[in-house]
């Protein structure tokens, strides 16, 4: 059976590609309200392909926001049932000028690490192309008559916004959604020979904060050195967040933190990683974090703060001197089993507001945030995906915690009560988010390729 899953993908590969294409070319921006209608239009040919594949249900729900395409094909009630969770929507391609092809004019170029060709896209690794993985992995095996157990699709248009209405969506339909396993395909692999397991993704507590000093814009001569200047005070309070071993300073912040043994410590970092691939990559003389940890773990067991933009005064051409009424600044902390992202959140707002200086007024603005998972390896929904890696790649994959986050992951195990597993097919270089965003043609069909391996391996693993 598994054989002509495999002939259908080889004799349909093409195609494959170029309906991909077609989906990319699509502006599914979930941030800018304005591409709305794009979002609409993505949602429909989603849920067009989930219909020629051979799903017998196919239905878009329409939301507060953007809209869930649900799809299902149950062959047995006696049968396990895997639901493939993904998202079409995308980040904004900005800034547009440091794009070699336009954003949404997919195009297949070869690269140093992908020798093959990549697609370049925006949403073509993250996740537009892992998605399309699935969907046409269930088609070979409809087409072969080969599907080995129940699926169903959900398949999202908020999550690079937080997900906030998919969280209701599950909470009312958890009957609908019921199954064994949930499948994500929305993370990477360490390289394209060493494939590995996604076993934990970080949390994310994120703020917005507002400075404001004088009750307008002051001319910087007559002012200044006598009134706070707001973009100055958020500086110094931003650089005190973190000490000289690069530790976060906000009282608490570590209290929760799980701390891993050196046994654990010494295995994750077996993983292959060249620190010095890695500078070279990013053109950066150093690498830089946490006193006492490796970048392996500082990008994955370890919180972080990072300022996502800040802004405030004068950036447009030329000189105006000005002394700033406010200043801005947009800041993201990833946190690690078992911080909670509203208690982090607070204790955030009640820091920094304690820090500033009676000279300037502080506001926090709390935004979306996400809990931290760690998936189990001793399951058989988790060997499933290994087995399956192993016969597609010819070697062991390495279970590896990953340091993005999927907010839903932690809501699916609450919700929903089913464990994830994360069977990525992207490389961290991919751009995700960035401009050039890729994702390898070796990538797109060893994703198609693995899907029906773990389809078969959990249905056969149920079994016993
Ligand atoms: N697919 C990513 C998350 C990811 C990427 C996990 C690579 C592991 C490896 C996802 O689409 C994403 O970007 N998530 C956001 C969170 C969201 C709340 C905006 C993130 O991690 O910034
Ligand atoms: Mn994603
Ligand atoms: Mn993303």
């Amino acid at each position: 059976m598994i054989e002509q899953v495999q002939n259908y993908i080889q004799q349909n590969k093409d195609r494959f590609l170029e309906e991909l294409k077609e989906i990319l070319r699509i502006p599914s921006i979930s941030a800018d309200p304005a591409y709305k209608d794009d979002i609409q239009r993505t949602a429909q040919v989603i849920m067009g392909h989930l219909q020629k594949a051979g799903l017998d249900l196919a239905e878009i729900h329409q939301t507060a926001g953007h809209p869930i395409v649900y799809a299902e094909k149950i062959i047995s009630k006696d049968l396990p049932t895997i639901l493939v969770y993904g998202h079409y929507d995308v980040q904004p391609p900005d800034p547009l000028n440091l794009w070699e092809s336009g954003p949404f004019e997919p195009v297949v170029k070869n690269t140093e690490i992908h020798p093959q060709g990549a697609i370049f896209a925006r949403g073509s690794c993250d996740d537009k192309g892992q998605v399309f993985m699935h969907i046409k992995a269930v088609e070979a095996m409809l087409n072969s008559d080969a599907l080995p157990c129940n699926v169903k699709f959900m398949i999202e248009g908020e999550e690079e916004v937080g997900s906030n209405n998919l969280e209701t969506f599950c909470r009312e339909n958890k009957e609908k959604l019921s199954s064994d396993v949930i499948l994500v395909s929305d993370t990477s692999i360490i390289a394209n020979d060493v494939p590995s397991i996604t076993v934990g993704l970080r949390g994310l507590s994120y703020v917005e904060v507002e400075v404001t000093g004088p009750n307008r814009d002051l001319h910087s001569g007559v002012y200044g050195g006598g009134v706070a200047n707001p973009i100055n005070i958020l500086s110094t309070m931003i650089a005190s967040l973190m000490d000289e071993n690069n530790h976060i300073t906000i009282p608490g912040f570590y209290d929760d933190v799980e701390v891993l043994d050196q046994e654990d410590r010494t295995e994750m970092n077996k993983a292959p990683f060249d620190v010095e691939h890695y500078k070279k990559d990013l053109n950066i003389g150093d690498v830089h974090g946490e006193k006492g940890f490796t970048t392996l773990e500082r990008t994955s067991i370890r919180p972080t703060l990072d300022v996502n933009g800040i802004w405030g005064g004068y950036i447009g051409e030329g000189a105006k001197t000005v002394l700033p009424s406010q200043a801005f600044a947009k800041i993201s902390m990833r946190l690690v089993p078992n911080q909670n992202s509203d208690k982090i959140t607070q204790l955030f707002e009640e820091h920094f507001k304690s820090i500033a200086p009676d000279s300037v007024k502080v506001k926090v603005k709390p935004h979306h945030g996400g809990e931290p998972v760690v998936t189990p390896t001793n399951t058989p929904e988790y060997k499933a995906a290994h087995q399956a890696m192993l016969s597609t790649f010819g070697k062991a994959p390495i279970p590896q915690r990953g340091g993005g986050s999927i907010p839903i992951v932690a809501l699916f195990e609450e919700v929903l009560e089913v464990k994830t597993v994360l069977m990525g097919f992207g490389l961290d270089s991919d751009d995700i988010h960035s401009p050039n965003e890729h994702f390898g043609l070796f990538n797109f069909y060893k994703g198609i390729e693995t899907i029906p391996y773990y389809f078969y391996n959990y249905a056969e693993l149920k079994k016993g």
